[in-house]
């Protein structure tokens, strides 16, 4: 447990207590733009708490209010491919359960396993498939020991935010996410594979906190902006400039899609 990143940001908070957390990924951090009067923490000032080193991150939580909610924003996330262990991802989560979190927003990039889901698509997570060979779960841990995976999408969440997407005319795919654990991009074989697995879109982030999340008890809302077709889909080759152009083209109507929801619910 993080007990001293803890103390700290409690320390900070003076009596906040945030229900909800917003996990944003690369480019996906206009949303935290909405928070009244915010107040920032940068991970390299809380104690024992770890750094990231992505490109488009900026490292720091956010928090203050959107609505009736206190929401807590973390910018800048943190990657198994960065060599951290899986299971410090399931401490922040543990730290975020323990600072009052009901409730996680969780977006990322994605590769589109399917030209049906072009770039600049918008795709609500209903499942995922693990092909990380990683669990932050590995090891000690709270009971339940196995946790239930058959709601880690929350159907309900689901069901509001699908309704709200109609009525503000924003189109939202939904799918099945796949985690690879990276940091390379796919070979089209890989592709190929993954599209058998049933799996609609690929990313390198989101299934480790959602495991640990469903494990918390916290409800899961979670979003891919489809940044690139994945590789052999077109002639294109991966870039992660390219990604993040994209994500910034189409991360506009996400953020107005969270921050309604957040200001409705
Ligand atoms: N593959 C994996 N991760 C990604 C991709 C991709 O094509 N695009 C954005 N993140």
């Amino acid at each position: 447990m993080l007990t001293n990143s803890l103390k700290y940001i409690q320390n900070k908070l003076n009596g906040l207590i945030p229900d909800t957390a917003l996990i944003l990924g690369s480019g996906l951090d206009g949303v935290s733009k909405a928070i009244k009067d915010p107040v920032c923490l940068n991970y390299a000032d809380i104690p024992d708490f770890p750094q990231t080193t992505v490109a488009g991150h900026k490292g720091r939580f956010a928090v203050g209010s959107i609505g009736s909610h206190t929401v807590i924003c973390m910018e800048g996330r943190f990657h198994l491919y960065e060599g951290i262990a899986p299971q410090l991802i399931s401490e922040i989560i543990s730290l975020l359960a323990a600072l009052g979190v009901k409730k996680m927003i969780i977006t990322n990039a994605a590769g589109s396993l399917t030209t049906d889901m072009p770039a600049g698509s918008l795709m609500l997570i209903k499942d995922h498939i693990n092909f990380s060979g990683r669990n932050p779960l590995i090891g000690p841990h709270d009971e339940p020991y196995f946790p239930d995976m058959s709601n880690a999408y929350d159907s309900s969440c689901r069901q509001d935010i699908k309704k709200l997407a109609a009525q503000m005319q924003i189109e939202l795919f939904e799918g099945v996410y796949l985690m690879a654990l990276g940091p390379n991009y796919e070979t089209p074989s890989e592709v190929r594979l993954f599209r058998m697995f049933g799996a609609d879109a690929v990313g390198m982030s989101t299934v480790p906190e959602v495991i640990a999340a469903v494990h918390k008890n916290i409800k899961v809302l979670a979003f891919s902006v489809i940044s690139n077709l994945g590789t052999g889909l077109t002639t294109e080759v991966q870039n992660h400039n390219d990604v993040l152009a994209q994500v910034e083209k189409s991360s506009q109507k996400l953020e107005k899609l969270i921050k309604t929801y957040l200001q409705q619910s």
